[in-house]
């Protein structure tokens, strides 16, 4: 692939570098390097860092690594799950980190990954290593599981219909690609202003790569390390990884961790992680909106751990 031509936008571009403006050294972890669109931008503006990129997807991977590869000893790109990976990194450097949670637009539109609803395969892997498949759950997963996770991750409404409906047309045939599926969803859901099987493909991709899990295993993480003046800084594109950003973020500002029916500190009210820096959410503004649409859910929530 040409890494003049970058299949991906980064979201948030300005205010994710203000996020680290003041940044003279340390290291910067990237855990979602995708296209290495915000490392370009962290690494071109801050001549002091150094930056740990990190992607489960070969292709990100192999992509960054040619367009990066001019910052020469101040990158290193591991491959894997940024919650394994995180602790490869000496978290005595680390004053950054940086997760921009999601799908890439090249994942979105390489119709051999089975992501968007015109491929020809039913996978949605980030990784090849991932166990699981769409095709395994679209086809294997019983009703009352697809139903949970359709209402769950993609907040389908008549989720339980919607289960029945495929488990009904995959007792007769099972479905081999993703446009089969969502051709099936869209002669028996209306979409409104987006494609009728936005909602589930949205839900069947975060079960397969078992997104809310690795967030969460990725901010237990952060904490158990201890980072010490350190932003921490995550871009989410859904409601329920929204919310736990914002609950750990909360319960790290926390100082007294005593039981909330105690009658008196006796914990030591010192227990606050760092704090919090974005009591809302930033969001895209309207230029960034007009000239990239995947910023619009977008949400980024920062955190700053104590010195
Ligand atoms: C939205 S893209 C990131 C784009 C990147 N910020 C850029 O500017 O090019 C998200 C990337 O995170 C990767 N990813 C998602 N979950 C991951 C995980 N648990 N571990 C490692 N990489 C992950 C995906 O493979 C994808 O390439």
């Amino acid at each position: 692939m040409n890494i003049n031509s970058v299949p991906h936008k980064p979201v948030l571009p300005q205010e994710v570098c203000d996020a680290f403006a003041d940044l003279k050294e340390g290291i910067i972890v990237d855990c979602t390097l995708g296209y290495g669109g915000h490392s370009t931008l962290l690494l071109e503006r801050l001549p002091g860092i150094e930056l740990v990129g990190i992607d489960q997807d070969a292709t990100a991977v192999a992509f960054s690594r040619r367009r990066l590869a001019h910052f020469g000893e101040r990158v290193d790109i591991l491959h894997g799950r940024f919650s394994e990976m995180i602790h490869r990194v000496d978290s005595t450097k680390i004053r950054g980190v940086l997760a921009d949670i999601g799908v890439s637009s090249l994942q979105l539109d390489d119709p051999s990954r089975g992501f968007g609803f015109s491929a020809d395969t039913l996978d949605m892997r980030m990784s090849e290593t991932t166990p699981l498949t769409a095709r395994d759950v679209v086809n294997g997963y019983d009703q009352a599981s697809l139903e949970r996770i359709f209402r769950e991750y993609g907040e389908v409404r008549g989720a339980r219909r919607v289960a029945e409906l495929i488990v009904r047309r995959r007792a007769k045939k099972a479905f081999e690609s993703a446009k089969e599926l969502a051709d099936f969803l869209a002669q028996h859901l209306k979409g409104g202003k987006i494609h009728p099987a936005t909602l589930v493909f949205q839900a069947i991709r975060i079960e397969v790569n078992d997104e809310l899990g690795e967030l969460r295993r990725l901010l237990q993480t952060i904490y158990d390390l201890r980072l010490s003046n350190a932003t921490v800084a995550i871009i989410s594109f859904h409601s329920l990884e929204d919310r736990i950003v914002k609950s750990t973020f909360k319960r790290w500002a926390k100082s007294c961790i005593c039981p909330p029916e105690a009658y008196r500190c006796t914990c030591g009210n010192d227990h606050a992680y760092g704090k919090i820096v974005t009591k809302n959410p930033i969001t895209a503004g309207e230029q960034e909106l007009a000239e990239n649409p995947r910023a619009r859910s977008a949400k980024l929530r920062l955190f700053r751990t104590n010195p």
